[in-house]
């Protein structure tokens, strides 16, 4: 399929928008100072933090912390890797419906209760297997993002 190119120059930190690729919805987020430290914070908590796992292959580019290139801005398919729906994005952090009450933000999917963090890591003891898709991506500059 085409590539997809994108302009993020007016992507707030905290905010995410939503692309099209080959059919699938693509994240794209500008993660805050306090968003990128509680990436360490929750660790324990995730099922597969260092994208180990290999049923959807993380580029070498993003296994990090941050599944990123820039640490700020996440790139992800927002279709869960259970059965297939869209995780609504859960961001403020605190008590929440269905959510535990040290939740520090990230998605929900409503399907079947997989949480996933700002990077799109899986919870443990979730019944989604894997983490987020991350695409292949790249810069063609500071704002200009290329999907595929
Ligand atoms: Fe997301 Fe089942 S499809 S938890």
């Amino acid at each position: 399929g085409a590539a997809v190119e994108v302009d993020i120059s007016g992507l707030a930190p905290g905010t995410k928008m939503v692309a099209e690729w080959r059919g699938k919805p693509v994240w794209i987020m500008r993660r805050s100072e306090k968003q990128l430290a509680d990436l360490e914070k929750i660790e324990p908590q995730l099922a597969d933090p260092n994208s180990e796992r290999k049923s959807v292959p993380t580029p070498a580019y993003a296994l990090n912390r941050h599944r990123s290139i820039k640490p700020e801005v996440f790139v992800g398919v927002g279709i869960c890797t259970h059965l297939g729906c869209s995780p609504g994005d859960k961001l403020t952090p605190g008590p929440q419906p269905s959510l535990p009450d040290d939740w520090v933000g990230g998605f929900l999917c409503a399907c079947h209760g997989s949480t996933f963090d700002v990077a799109g890591r899986v919870f443990k003891n979730k019944p989604a297997p894997d983490n987020l898709e991350v695409p292949p991506h790249y810069y063609l500059s500071d704002t200009t993002l290329l999907i595929g």
